[in-house]
């Protein structure tokens, strides 16, 4: 018998955890090394979705090992007043990483930094509104819940007042369209600021924005929506916080993904990837607007800010980034991977779309039966068999949309790695082809 079906532990989690969202993988999971976790018969599952998509440099990496022990047994946490080295350092390091956000506080997770972020937005401009994508996801707390739109909003009572929303733009279901049928989102970002400026009470403080709306399915900004966005910003005197959660540290195969763009935020909101599985997050700025946000008596005081053990695993991270090359190879390694999953795409309708960067990639998965529609089902068959097959995936369902595969294993995955991934992945498209999904060979109709 396998030890993952130990009654005894999986009666006590259904007599005493509180169900969070979605079903628990069936699995033990008893140690995770580099790439893979490793469940309770010792079976390697290989991970890419790097945890919950931070383990940028795999798991327990020796260095974040013993960055911990050490820092551990020298000083992890503080009165939120004293400062130590390992903080100061990082927002140096930070700082010299993105010119111009000159000025740093370190948090603890997501949610909390793109709160610091919309709390010091409201407080510079004096207004409120707060506006963010359709299909976003910020976090679970309330101003960022507020402005998380992909999923969980219906039965908590009311948004924060001033909560508003355009659609994310959309490349494989284009809302707007060129005469060659490629989406139009020049016209689509106008369309949707005429409609802002026709529910704003006047009050526009900021907008929120992943450069790659993962939780939404992958959808990549284009190149020089960004700048266009900033613009539309400026205009109306907002301003634009970039939420790089999970693009930041490199996984896009820049350091920050803005920097493709060319466009810095005004805010800039760091986590997942900078504690690569640790809490630790960061909020960036401009030393004029955090001078303003002082001078107005910006209070974002919390139990672990500044804390020295995050900091020093934020350092860490950023050496092992810099000293194992792990941005060239994000760029290097996803070519490898999109490359093989293009070809997958070649061989199998139901893969729709292929679509990311660098080492963050979205595969959606459609009904070939029902010209391209969005088949969620078949995702989450697929998203099993490769489970069982030793590849952990995580499958996004969202409405309108069919199932996306939402792959991004650490930087520092190994090319056999990658290629181990992409044959679990064939074989798995291959066994629920049965019912008609191969384009090559085995039964269609
Ligand atoms: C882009 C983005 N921002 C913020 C968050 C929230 O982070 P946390 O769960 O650490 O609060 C997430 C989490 O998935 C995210 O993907």
């Amino acid at each position: 018998m396998s030890k993952n079906d130990d009654h005894a532990f999986w009666t006590a989690a259904r007599k005493h955890l509180i169900r969070y969202g979605g079903s628990f993988d069936p699995a033990i999971i008893e140690r995770a090394q580099g790439s893979y976790v490793y469940d309770a018969d010792d079976r390697a599952i290989l991970d890419f979705t790097s945890g919950q998509m931070s383990a940028l440099v795999g798991h327990s990496h020796p260095r974040i090992v013993d960055t911990v022990q050490r820092q551990m047994a020298k000083v992890a946490h503080l009165f939120s007043g004293m400062l130590s080295r390992p903080v100061v350092e990082l927002a140096e390091r930070l700082a010299a990483l993105a010119p111009g956000l000159d000025r740093v506080m370190l948090l603890s997770t997501g949610a909390e930094s793109n709160e610091a972020a919309i709390r010091m937005a409201k407080l510079v401009t004096g207004r409120h509104e707060i506006v963010a994508f359709s299909k976003s996801w910020h976090g679970m707390t309330g101003a960022a819940s507020s402005a998380t739109y992909s999923a969980g909003r219906k039965g908590y009572g009311p948004a924060m007042v001033g909560s508003l929303t355009i659609p994310a733009p959309n490349a494989f279901r284009p809302r707007f369209r060129h005469a060659d049928g490629s989406l139009d989102w020049k016209t689509e970002l106008d369309d949707a600021f005429n409609l802002i400026d026709s529910q704003s009470t006047g009050s526009l403080a900021a907008f929120i924005a992943e450069p790659i709306l993962s939780s939404g399915g992958m959808l990549e900004l284009p190149l020089g929506y960004l700048t266009a966005l900033k613009e539309k910003c400026r205009e109306r005197g907002m301003l634009l916080i970039l939420d790089e959660a999970q693009t930041g540290i490199g996984r896009t195969g820049t350091m920050f993904a803005f920097q493709r763009d060319g466009v810095t935020p005004d805010i800039l909101t760091l986590s997942k990837t900078i504690g690569a599985g640790l809490p630790l997050a960061a909020i960036m700025t401009t030393a004029e607007i955090e001078d303003t946000a002082h001078d107005k008596g910006y209070l974002f005081y919390t139990t672990h800010v500044s804390d020295p053990l995050p900091a020093a695993v934020g350092l860490a991270v950023l050496d092992v980034v810099a000293e194992e090359a792990l941005v060239e190879r994000a760029v290097r390694l996803g070519n490898r991977l999109s490359d093989g999953l293009r070809q997958l795409q070649q061989r199998f309708d139901c893969i729709g779309d292929v679509r990311g960067r660098g080492l963050m990639l979205g595969v959606e998965i459609v009904n070939p039966g029902a010209a391209g529609a969005a088949d969620h089902e078949l995702g989450s068959r697929i998203a099993a068999e490769a489970f069982r097959r030793g590849l952990s995936m995580n499958i996004v369902k969202l409405p309108g949309m069919g199932g996306v595969f939402r792959i991004a294993p650490p930087l520092t995955i190994s090319e056999d790695d990658i290629d181990l991934g992409l044959g679990i992945i064939a074989q798995s498209l291959e066994a629920v082809s049965v019912s008609g999904v191969a384009k090559t060979g085995i039964a269609a109709e």
